[in-house]
């Protein structure tokens, strides 16, 4: 590792056979465990009957019961997930993001919360956390967000509401309507 490099995590497990997360001086149910791929949890709060798939990266993010997380998902800090919800493989969830109860998530979606992102101020100087607004995004209870959908900063998306895959969420999503397209629009009903 390089110098200046530092790792502070607690690193779990997921075995592919049982499929079940583990931290490190646990044991899976599997006589023989073998097969395992890593999980890192670090700081988060997560509830009784969670599921946690392979290479999900966690930290000071709160989960709640019953949740399934799929594969390769990242949550920071101070994300909350409610209850039963089903967080597709690959979406990520940044900082800002607060989902209700039994909300789907599909795979690869984005949630943004910087509305005009830089990497560097005028003078070249990396931008810090005191030089950026954050805008929170919230998704109402039991609504579903289809794959590869683009959440911009600020959104509200309403319970039950749904969003198409591949959307670009630019306006917040009453309850109960079904957004598609980019940017996303309500989908006239038939
Ligand atoms: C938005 C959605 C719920 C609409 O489903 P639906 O009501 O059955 O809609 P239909 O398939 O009857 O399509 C109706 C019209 O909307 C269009 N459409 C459907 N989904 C669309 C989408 N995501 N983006 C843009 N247009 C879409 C169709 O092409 C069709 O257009 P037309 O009327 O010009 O022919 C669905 O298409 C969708 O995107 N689901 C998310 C799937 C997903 O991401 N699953 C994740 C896990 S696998
Ligand atoms: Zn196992």
């Amino acid at each position: 590792m390089n110098a200046g490099w530092r790792s502070i995590r607690r690193a779990l497990r997921w075995c592919r056979n049982c499929q079940l997360t583990v931290a490190t001086n646990e044991r899976c149910s599997c006589p023989t465990p073998n097969d395992h791929v890593p999980v890192l949890i670090a700081d988060a709060l997560i509830g009784p009957q969670v599921q946690i798939g392979p290479f999900v990266h966690l930290y000071g993010c709160t989960v709640g019961e019953g949740t399934r997380v799929g594969a390769f998902v990242e949550m920071q800090r101070g994300v909350t997930v409610g209850p039963r919800c089903k967080i597709g493989s690959h979406s990520f969830l940044c900082t800002g993001v607060e989902i209700g109860d039994g909300v789907f998530v599909g795979h690869g979606v984005m949630f943004c919360n910087d509305r005009r992102p830089r990497a560097v101020r005028k003078d070249g100087t990396p931008i810090g956390t005191e030089d950026w607004m954050l805008e929170p995004v919230r998704v109402g209870h039991r609504a579903s967000i289809g794959s590869g959908a683009i959440i911009l900063p600020g959104i509200s998306i309403g319970a039950d509401a749904v969003v198409g895959a591949g959307a670009v969420v630019a306006k917040d999503v009453p309850s109960s309507t079904t957004v598609t397209g980019v940017p996303a629009r309500e989908k006239a009903k038939p």
